[in-house]
């Protein structure tokens, strides 16, 4: 099933395919001609780094000039999963991947398919498979959406989670959490022994480390905005995503979770796209508590929600 799909990457070109998290746009890692298609078809700056998608743990030493104990710590306690990896580059590792940048951000997904893809056809580098200003894809519709019904795309429905992975910064300490995922800091924190911290939300300037971050995100043509205080007053042309408070009206328009965060992280660029294609005019989001905040898929929530706030 997926030799068409190893025959296109093998040849240089782009092939979508499901990770755990959401749909990557996948191209040979050793092949630049293959790799900036990826930017054009994304339409994503230049300066902005990819991702190397591996199989293997032996993979690594391709890429990393260095794998200290942290590092093989982290690899043997979440990979294959949902964590990126920033290590410092080989001077071989292609520029194109890095933008120039002398790190080189890793992950082994967990989902089979990406793991036979990638075993067979080598390393690819993966964004999320989107347009660059769309949510990332969590379906391969999605993708279709984005690149046209006759794009390649490695169907396996929807991904398990929904959110990016974790992309942690490696290379110095205290070791940075540039983009929060299911992984989190206190997760990291426990297998070495070792504070970690996160980038501040609000990273927007040219120094910002991580260069994705520096980028206005995805946010629906509809306004996406936190419910305040106790205004759940039910308005005809928006979406509403609450996980504790009661419904204000049982309604297709009111989605209800009922702390079911995984399921909320898992549909929200769904519903982000699917308000858009109905034109709504607000996405109404219920807020966070500190105790919920406790847990890392509703950080990695809170972080995607207030970007596409803006
Ligand atoms: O879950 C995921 O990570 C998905 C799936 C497909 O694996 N991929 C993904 O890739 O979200 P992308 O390109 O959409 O996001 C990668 C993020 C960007 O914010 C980028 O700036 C950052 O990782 N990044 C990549 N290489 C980096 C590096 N060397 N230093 C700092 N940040 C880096
Ligand atoms: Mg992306």
């Amino acid at each position: 099933m997926l030799d068409q799909y190893i025959n296109l990457l093998k040849s240089g070109e782009v092939v979508a395919f499901p990770t755990e998290t959401v749909y990557g746009l996948g191209a040979d890692a050793k092949n630049p001609d293959a790799i900036k298609k990826v930017f054009e078809i994304k339409g994503r700056p230049s300066d902005n780094p990819l991702i190397v998608h591996i199989a293997d743990k032996k993979q690594v030493e391709d890429f990393a000039s260095e794998i200290t104990d942290d590092a093989q710590k982290l690899m043997d306690a979440f990979w294959p999963g949902p964590l990126t990896l920033i290590f410092k580059k080989k001077p071989e590792v292609l520029d194109i991947i890095t933008a120039g940048l002398d790190t080189v951000a890793l992950r082994w997904p967990k989902h089979p398919l990406s793991q036979q893809l990638i075993a067979l056809a080598g390393p690819v580098v993966a964004p999320s498979a989107n347009s660059s200003g769309k949510p990332s894809p969590t379906k391969a519709e999605h993708v279709k959406e984005d690149f046209g019904d006759d794009f390649p795309v490695v169907d396996a429905g929807e991904t398990e989670i929904g959110l990016e992975s974790t992309v942690l910064d490696i290379t110095s300490e205290p070791y940075t959490i540039y983009r929060p995922g299911a992984v989190s800091a206190d997760d990291i924190s426990s297998i070495i022994d070792k504070e970690v911290i996160q980038e501040s939300n609000s990273s927007t300037d040219e120094t910002a480390k991580s260069p994705g971050t520096k980028y206005s995100h995805y946010s629906p043509e509809a306004k996406v905005q936190w419910i305040s205080g106790g205004d759940a007053t039910f308005v005809e042309e928006a979406l509403y995503l609450l996980h504790s408070r009661p419904a204000p009206r049982k309604n297709s328009r009111v989605i209800h979770y009922d702390g079911n965060f995984n399921k909320m992280a898992h549909e929200l660029y769904d519903r982000f796209r699917h308000a858009d294609h109905q034109h709504l005019e607000y996405v109404f989001i219920e807020p966070f508590s500190d105790e919920q905040l406790q847990k890392p898929i509703v950080q990695a929530l809170q972080n995607r929600i207030s970007k596409a706030i803006g």
